[in-house]
Order: structure tokens, then C-alpha cells, then sequence
């Protein structure tokens, strides 16, 4: 009998139609290599009239959730419908039902990841989620597989499409943030409602994914420290440039000597001249820096229907190829070791920061003072624009601690004579 693998699908929005899409159009291929066919059983939807972007036979679609992982013919659910629940209980029982389960969700998984690697080995089953960090780019098999013998000391990624496109936008065309928000809403590059991206919250989701394996650990979502790219004016874009730099939203894992593990999100200044400073619009990368191979750098598209689909069908493939073989699949993520992640106010950076200012004699003084009391050693200070009464200033301060950064900012804040301070961004990597 032609052996088959059985696959529940649910959700079937951009991702979950590019899975349709694939296993339909490259069954043959798809069947040669995974050494069994792959049937798409069953398709479930919230709304069985809505359009989709791949069509789906009538027969193939259904509501039920529910019933769908807890039906003993499905041998593989795939989860494409985003967000924490139900998401997490219906990967809970699928795990628990004794099906393997391949998800694109990196919400579900930053959150519960753990929780259900536990309940995957308790019932001889695996959990895959390749399409939820950077789509396309293959970053968790080749972190869990191919890069396994290293010591990894950094990782430092673009893994949000939408920030990276407003940030290409900007530097290209000197526009402000809203006009290039908006823009991309109107071409699909952001959501109608993109606060998960521009605020950070997906590079976070991604980087605890991402720095789990990486450091072989397990970080909450919650530990990590994440801005997201609001602040970020054309004027911040103008001077960087000027500068020689380029501002990227980057999530960054650094493990420390002591054991602990640095994870942060935020806008940095990096140098043009950076592998990750050409990664532009939609695209993402991720720099990697390991004991043996030592830099490395993946790139490729974060997102997109066929992209991150691409990536929930290869690992639907693996689950084929090693139930051909007969062998279990554990996750190498199991002998994971308790790290803490360092405090933001621990961490060491240079500083960028942009004052208004009152132009009259003894306030750069004052600034220099405050940054002398909180030990800030001022690295350069430019000032621009000089109107009248007014001037900008533009600091950047040498290597310092984070907690004496922002205890220079507090006390410059309440000086008289600063009328705004505009932005304080990290600089170099
Ligand atoms: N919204 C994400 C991005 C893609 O803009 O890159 C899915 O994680």
C-alpha cells in the first residue's frame, strides 16, 4: 500500500494558502524526496465563504477546529492561524492526540514553547516551527543542526520585514515614519493594525525563539527588553547618514562570561559598511558568531505566503522522512541549561542622543556636567542648526553603562535650557 501522510491544516490566510499552493503544485517533487505522499485531508477555516488566496476544493474545507486535532485519521497538523489561543490549545491537544505538529506561530511559540516540547516527548511526538522566526531564511535548522558544534556568542538579526521596509523607505527617501507607515499599509508591506511590528513585540518573540537554541536555554519573552522603531524621525535617518551610519531595528543575543545571556530589541546606528546594514526593504538576515565556523550571515525573504509556507512544508517533509526511516525526531532542545538575561541598565553601548536646545552661554556646559556626574564620557558633540535663540545638539557618547546613560538623560532632561530631547539610539554592534 502507497504510504501517506496525512495533513490537517488550519488556517488558511496568507501562510496556510501558500501551504496549499505548494503541497498541490509540487506534489510529485514533494513526494519523491519526503519518500511518501503528503494528502492535504482537511482545511479549516473561520469562514467558508471568504476568498482565499489559493482556492480549496469545497469538500477539503471545514469550521471545526477542534475536531480537526482530535481526529485519530490526521497524522500532522499545521497551525497558520497566528496569535497565542486558540492556538495553544489546539497545538496541546494535537501534541497530546500523538500528532506531530508544524506551526508558523511565533507568539504560541515564544510563549508556550517549552510547555509543549514537554508534552511532545511525553507522547513521541515533535513540535516544528521553522516559518515562525525569519520565514524563508532556514535560521532554526541550521542553529539546531548544521551550526549544533559551535559555542554560539552572538546573534544579531533584521527579522522584521515591516520595520525593515519603513527604515529602507526613510533612509531612500528622507520621508517621516507615519508617511512610510501608511504607504506600506496601502501595499500590503504592513498590517492594518502593525503595532506587534513597529513596537517590537514580533523581533522579541522571534529573538527568545531564536536565542533558546542558540544558547541552549530557555528565555521568556517577558525577560527581554524591546523598542520598536516609533521614535525613529527622518531627521535621526539625515544624521545618521551623515555620520556613516545606517539605523536598523535589530534584535541581539550576546552571551556573557559569567553565564548570563544579553537579548535586547531596539533601533541601533550600525556602520554602512555592516553585512547587515545592506540587508534592505522587506528582507531579513541574521549574523551569527560561533566558536568554529565564526561569522556567518543567512538572508532572505522574513515573510510572505510561498517563503514562510516553503518553510512549514520542509518541515512537514522532515516529519515524512523520519517516520519513512522509522526513527523518532526528538529536539535537540532538550538538555537545555538555566541562563538569566542581563538587565538593560547592565548592558554596555556607545550612545547617539539629540537635544533642543537653549543657544546661549554654559549649556553645553551643563550637558557635559550631567554626563560627567553619571560617568557618560562624551565621545563627540556636534551642534547644528543654530537659529536664533535655538540649536541642536548632537551628542555621541563613548562606550558606557546603560543605567549611566539614561541617569545622564534624566538630569539633562530636567536642565532649563533643553527644551526636547529627541532620541537616544544605541550605536555599532
Ligand atoms: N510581520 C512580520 C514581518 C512577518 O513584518 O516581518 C511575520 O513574522
Amino acid at each position: 500500500m502507497e504510504d501517506v501522510i496525512k495533513v490537517g491544516l488550519i488556517g488558511c490566510g496568507n501562510v496556510g494558502g501558500g501551504v496549499v499552493k505548494i503541497l498541490l503544485e509540487n506534489a510529485e517533487n514533494i513526494a519523491l524526496r519526503a519518500g511518501c505522499r503528503i494528502e492535504l485531508a482537511k482545511v479549516v477555516v473561520r469562514n467558508m465563504d471568504k476568498q482565499r488566496p489559493y482556492e480549496v476544493a469545497g469538500y477539503l474545507l471545514g469550521t471545526d477546529a477542534l475536531a480537526l486535532v482530535n481526529d485519530p485519521s490526521i497524522d500532522v497538523i499545521v497551525e497558520t492561524i497566528g496569535g497565542e489561543n486558540p492556538a495553544r490549545e489546539l497545538i496541546m491537544t494535537a501534541l497530546r492526540n500523538g500528532k506531530h505538529v508544524v506551526t508558523a506561530n511565533k507568539e504560541v511559540i515564544a510563549k508556550h514553547g517549552s510547555e509543549f516540547l514537554q508534552i511532545a516527548r511525553e507522547h513521541g511526538v515533535n513540535l516544528y516551527y521553522e516559518a515562525a522566526v525569519a520565514g524563508g531564511i532556514p535560521i532554526i535548522h541550521g542553529l539546531k543542526n548544521s551550526l549544533a558544534a559551535n559555542n554560539i556568542s552572538k546573534i544579531v538579526g533584521i527579522m522584521n520585514g515591516t520595520t525593515n521596509y519603513i527604515l529602507t523607505k526613510m533612509y531612500q527617501e528622507g520621508a517621516e515614519f507615519a508617511t512610510v507607515l501608511a504607504e506600506a499599509q496601502k501595499l500590503g508591506f504592513a498590517e492594518a493594525d502593525p503595532s506587534d511590528d513597529i513596537e517590537g513585540d514580533d523581533v522579541a518573540y522571534k529573538l527568545s525563539i531564536l536565542a533558546g537554541i542558540a544558547f541552549n536555554s530557555s528565555f521568556k519573552y517577558e525577560d527581554i527588553y524591546f523598542e520598536g522603531i516609533e521614535g525613529i524621525s527622518a531627521r535621526e535617518i539625515e544624521v545618521a547618514r551623515k555620520l556613516g551610519f545606517v539605523i536598523k531595528l535589530v534584535a541581539i543575543g550576546q552571551a556573557h562570561a559569567d553565564g548570563r545571556v544579553e537579548l535586547r530589541v531596539h533601533p541601533v546606528m550600525m556602520d554602512e559598511w555592516h553585512p547587515l546594514a545592506g540587508v534592505n526593504n522587506v528582507f531579513n538576515a541574521v549574523f551569527i558568531e560561533g566558536s568554529y565556523v565564526g561569522q556567518t550571515m543567512f538572508y532572505g525573504p522574513g515573510a510572505g505566503m510561498c517563503p514562510t509556507a516553503s518553510a512549514v512544508v520542509g518541515d512537514v517533509m522532515d516529519i515524512a522522512m523520519h517516520r519513512k526511516l522509522g526513527v523518532s525526531h526528538p529536539s535537540i532542545h532538550t538538555n537545555f541549561q538555566k541562563k538569566e538575561v542581563v538587565p538593560i541598565g547592565e548592558i554596555q553601548s556607545e550612545y547617539y542622543f539629540r537635544l533642543s536646545v537653549t543657544d546661549k552661554p554654559g549649556v553645553l556646559a551643563a550637558i557635559a556636567h550631567a554626563c560627567g556626574e553619571a560617568m557618560v564620557s562624551i565621545k563627540s558633540v556636534e551642534q547644528k542648526q543654530s537659529k536664533g535663540e535655538a540649536a541642536e545638539v548632537i551628542i555621541i557618547t563613548h562606550t558606557v553603562r546603560e543605567s549611566a546613560m539614561q541617569k545622564a538623560l534624566a538630569a539633562i532632561r530636567k536642565l532649563d535650557t533643553v527644551s526636547a530631547v529627541h532620541a537616544l539610539i544605541r550605536v555599532g554592534l
